[in-house]
């Protein structure tokens, strides 16, 4: 019997003595920098003439290592490789998947740092970040661990006499991971581990702006000694690579997180059925958001600063969940406008490296390029606060912008920018601000700051949100205690983290015996 599900605490980073750990394991990963990463098929490490560099977006010129790309003949022996490995582990028992992924999480707790240390050089996050990044991942496992246990056991059914019936849940066989790179380490972890905990196998095609950070994970997963063909190591193209392993026809589930964009054009594409497939291919996909906070006329006005400042800036606003719509009572909208342009003004953005920073840089050139012409569209529909430009040129970095007295239906106000960019928009009432929330195609995430019971009450109802937060900010859902998908284009609503989750790479089989 293993301990109940407890979450993975932060690293307190004003110990002096948990600054110098990470400090080490920052100059260690500095000294691994360069190396090169093959694909992993079947248990054989394979290096291809095809590569991919992975920088630094704090400084492009720092080679983060060197990846290996995969055409489509090595995703199809992946997946075969995947099909000859389901032989055998669909039938090891739960607890013996379980017990691995025991195993894996507490090797990754005794390199949380290093693994933290990857992140901040690869994804540009800052040290609590990153560690918040490791944190979550070591949660996934410990928590599809323990819900792969409960799954097996004996399932409630109505009895009747003369019949004994049973409901198991059996795994559905090849799975395709697609994750995206804001959670290099935790969404990727947890993508991987609930398949493969329900008895799966996988092929995981690494996101491609962090394939460092899954190949370091890859690495875990063979020292806590999973069999050779359960996790495929796929890095490779996602237009070329992840459209052939969607539509292959051995492939029976797609678990993707990522744009809106590639979650449909996934989702088209395997609604397809290819020849010689056996069955209806599930999807489960996660995807962007336009997260709104509404702050209410009696409220902390402080908290709310606080609130939309966290949301809207963690991770230069480059999380699904982050706060990209302020949404503010006219009675202290000037109020709550103010105090975020002080809270901003203060935030530091620089190199990650230093612990010191709070806004690193975003992701790559191309995302630099978008949030870029996103200000300048910005700039015409709204009046600009904060930022609203590059910053230092060394690295892809963005100044935390706000942008006031914008409409809802601006384009700023509607499409997902992923970067740290909040809009300002003035309601009129409290079910005005609930309209306004509302109007987005999106329904992630949504925070209500206010002291009015009846209006949280409302809100509980009526913001169409799968995670709504009130008094607090709208990021920073913890597994276990904060399930969590979004509604309507935000995705599939798997609630990552939760208890319905695995069941979505399962399928639960029933038998009924007369006697
Ligand atoms: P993305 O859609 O560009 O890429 C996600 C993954 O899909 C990557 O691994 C990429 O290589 C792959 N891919 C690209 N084209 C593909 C194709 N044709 N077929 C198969 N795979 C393909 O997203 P991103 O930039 O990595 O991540 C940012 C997005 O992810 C944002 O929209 C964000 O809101 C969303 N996101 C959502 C959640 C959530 O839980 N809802 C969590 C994190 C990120
Ligand atoms: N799960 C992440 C959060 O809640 C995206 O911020």
């Amino acid at each position: 019997m293993v301990e109940p599900f407890c979450n993975e605490p932060f690293t307190d980073f004003s110990q002096s003595g948990n600054r110098e750990a990470f400090a080490a394991a920052l100059k260690k990963v500095q000294a691994q920098l360069g190396q090169e990463y093959g694909l992993l098929i079947g248990g054989e490490k394979l290096m291809t003439a095809r590569k991919a560099v992975s920088v630094n977006p704090a400084d492009p010129t720092q080679v983060i290592g060197t990846v290996s790309q995969a055409d489509t003949a090595l995703a199809d022996r992946a997946i075969r490789a995947a099909a000859r490995a389901f032989t055998f582990w669909k039938s090891v028992p739960p607890a013996g998947r379980a017990r691995l992924l025991y195993k894996i999480a507490a090797i990754l707790r005794r390199r949380k740092a290093e693994f933290s240390a990857w992140m901040v050089v690869e994804a540009g996050k800052s040290w609590a970040e990153a560690d918040a990044d490791t944190a979550e991942a070591i949660d996934f496992l410990e928590f599809y661990g323990r819900e792969t246990e409960r799954l097996a056991q004996r399932q409630p059914l109505t009895r009747i006499p003369g019949e004994d019936n049973e409901l198991t849940y059996i795994p559905l066989g090849v799975g395709v991971i697609i994750p995206p790179w804001n959670f290099p380490l935790a969404i990727m972890a947890g993508l991987t581990s609930a398949a493969v905990a329900a008895g799966n196998t996988v092929v995981l095609k690494p996101a491609s702006a962090t394939p460092v950070v899954a190949a370091k994970f890859m690495e875990l997963l063979q020292l806590a000694g999973l069999p050779d063909g359960v996790v495929n190591f796929l890095p490779g193209s996602g237009q070329e690579v992840g459209d052939y392993l969607v539509e292959h026809p051995l492939t029976r589930f797609i678990s993707f997180t990522g744009s809106r964009e590639v979650g449909l054009r996934i989702n088209e594409l395997a609604a397809k059925t290819a020849p010689g497939q056996r069955w209806i291919k599930r999807v489960v996909a996660e995807m962007g958001g336009k997260d709104a906070i509404i702050v209410d006329s009696d409220s902390d006005l402080e908290l709310a600063a606080e609130a939309i400042t966290a949301s809207a800036f963690g991770f230069a606003g480059q999380k699904c969940s982050a706060c990209s719509r302020a949404i503010v009572h006219e009675s202290v909208y000037d109020d709550v406008l103010r105090r975020v342009a002080e809270r901003v003004s203060r935030l530091r953005v620089g190199d990650p490296s230093d612990p010191e920073i709070d806004v690193g840089p975003v992701i790559d050139a191309k995302a630099h390029l978008k949030i870029l012409e996103y200000l300048e569209i910005g700039s015409t529909e709204g009046r600009v606060v904060c930022g609203g430009g590059a910053g230092d040129a060394k690295g892809y970095y963005i100044e935390p912008t706000v942008i006031a007295d914008v409409d809802v239906k601006a384009r700023i106000a509607q499409e997902e920018i992923f970067g740290p960019v909040v809009a300002f928009i003035k309601a009129a009432s409290f079910d005005q601000a609930l309209e306004l929330a509302n109007d987005s195609e999106y329904g992630l995430t949504g925070a209500v700051i206010s002291r009015n019971r009846a209006h949280l009450e409302k809100a509980r109802t009526e913001f169409h949100v799968g995670n709504l937060y009130f008094n607090r900010k709208c990021t920073g859902a913890l597994v276990g205690v904060h399930p969590f998908g979004g509604f309507n284009m935000s995705g599939t609503d798997s609630k990552a983290g939760g208890r319905d989750y695995l069941l979505q790479f399962t399928q639960a089989k029933v038998v009924s015996e007369r006697f």
